[in-house]
């Protein structure tokens, strides 16, 4: 790993505190003796030890007291917006101050942790002093969102591919980091048993299903504006969506694999209307907690109509997943934290066993738990020993807790492809712009944010949608894990 400079614009934000400082520290320890300074740009004048402290407060979970404390003291600066905001020169002489005083070769990365509004400015502003390349390489990272919509996302890329080349840019979708979901090409491309049975003569339907248990904690002035399209689905769910249903790439390049996703996109027919459910929760419990409902929120209009919850149906117009739906499902202040993929495959052609075994029969399903229990589990039937015939379905299990122990961090991961020069976790410009296209009429006209209870898995109509899948998998569009 080369040594460099980490500028992130945002330093002292929540982002920079809870996610990068830990994720950085944590790289460095696990790549060994690597050179890593990091410089945090932020508004908040304070002392370069004062953001040292609260560099080493983020990173003591990982490394301990004493030895964080070292780590901030010996590589972690600091410099305010006026230093970036008023005079983008003062912040390049500091640069290369801090890279001639630690022998320092010049290569950067600009980690844009800001609100989206500052995007533009900061990048032009480091194009207008040559920042954008240096002596060494240079890098760009964008958090999501990128663009508020189609129109949005090609003004944010053009105006980013003025000043940074695509090879420099990484956007970041923080799930593809997750380690569960980088495991869906190895899953896919390593394993001949499931890839050869992976399309519409095997399977039935794929269910995608991100559910939080929290709801939009003291986020609502953001959310409100936002909602689970394009703070989830847009993002986080098409990614899950595109790896599961992509093509197997030339090879195993950033951009062989980003062509292939990008396709995946292009091949969804246009959303109809009656495949798109959207839900707000409603007072209700989570947990056996009384939670108030999202239009309680004092940040929240009284009239908001903003979904907290989409359940939508994909139809893919592909030689591979021709007539295959593809359920999407994602909501805030449902019962429980659980993101899966459930593939499930069609039912033998010839029913053997008799009518009265019908309903003991099941469709083998894949259930890919990405999070909180990461691992998987395939179902299939089995005889019931004895001497009637009971059939049950059983899964296979595999749990990476079981078999390996702790996960890296997705931003660890994240962050050390970047400075490795790996762009294949992160997303392309015409991927995004793809991706936008899919939902832009739907945010140009949005169904009625149906009601649900906090603490249920979405309204009633989304049950409905799922319904037609007919999976004895999720009865109701209930997420249903049997335990025989
Ligand atoms: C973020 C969304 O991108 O992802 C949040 O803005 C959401 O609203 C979060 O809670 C979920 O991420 P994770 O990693 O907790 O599943």
């Amino acid at each position: 790993m080369d040594a460099h400079l980490f500028v992130i614009f945002g330093g002292s934000g929540d982002l920079a505190k809870r996610k990068l400082l830990p994720a950085l520290a944590g790289m460095v320890r696990h790549a060994g003796d690597v050179s890593c300074h990091v410089l945090g740009v932020g508004r908040t004048p304070m002392e370069e030890s004062e953001y040292q402290d609260l560099a080493a407060r983020s990173v003591a979970g990982l490394m301990g007291q004493p030895e964080a404390a070292n780590w901030a003291k010996a590589n972690v600066h600091y410099a305010t917006t006026d230093e970036a905001g008023s005079g983008f020169e003062g912040l390049a002489e500091r640069i290369v101050t801090i890279e001639q005083a630690n022998s320092l070769p010049g290569n950067r990365v600009f980690y844009l942790a800001i609100p989206p509004k500052a995007f533009e400015g900061v990048v032009e502003g480091l194009g207008s002093v040559g920042l954008n390349s240096g002596p060494g390489w240079t890098r760009l990272v964008v958090e999501k969102p990128i663009g508020h919509d189609l129109a949005s996302a090609v003004e944010l890329n053009t105006n980013i591919h003025k000043v940074f080349d695509e090879s420099q840019i990484y956007r970041i979708d923080h799930y593809l980091g997750k380690e569960t979901v980088q495991n869906l090409l190895v899953f896919r491309f390593a394993n001949h048993l499931f890839e050869s049975t992976w399309n519409r003569d095997r399977i039935a339907l794929v269910e995608i299903t991100v559910a939080e248990d929290l709801g939009v904690e003291g986020r609502a002035g953001y959310y409100d504006q936002t909602g689970a399209l394009r703070d989830m689905i847009q993002n986080h769910l098409t990614q899950l969506m595109t790896l599961i249903a992509m093509e197997p790439p030339v090879d195993f390049s950033a951009d062989a694999i980003r062509d292939e996703k990008v396709k995946v996109l292009r091949s969804i027919q246009a959303i109809r209307r009656d495949d798109v459910v959207f839900g707000q929760y409603g007072p209700g419990a989570v947990d056996g907690e009384s939670v108030p409902g999202y239009l309680e929120d004092p940040d929240v209009p009284v009239d908001s109509n903003t979904p907290t919850a989409v359940v939508m149906r994909l139809r893919l117009n592909s030689w591979r997943w021709q007539g295959v739906p593809f359920y999407l499902r994602t909501g805030k202040r449902f019962p429980e934290r659980l993101t899966q993929i459930a593939v499930t495959y069609r039912e033998p052609p010839v029913a053997l066993f008799g009518i009265q075994h019908r309903d003991m029969l099941k469709p083998d399903v894949l259930r890919l738990e990405l999070q909180p229990n990461e691992g998987f589990e395939l179902y299939f039937d089995v005889k019931v020993p004895g001497n009637r015939l009971d059939i049950v379905s059983i899964p296979f299990h595999f749990s990476y807790d079981e078999a390996f122990g702790r996960i890296p961090e997705a931003y660890e991961t994240l962050l050390a492809d970047i400075v490795e020069g790996d762009q294949t976790l992160f997303v392309r410009a015409d991927e995004v712009e793809a991706a936008w296209r899919l939902y832009q009429p739907i945010l140009d006209d949005p169904p009625r944010s149906l009601p649900y209870g906090a603490g249920e898995w979405g309204p009633d109509e989304g049950d409905a949608l799922l319904a037609h899948a007919e999976s004895w998998f999720m009865p109701n569009s209930r997420v249903h894990r049997p335990h025989p």
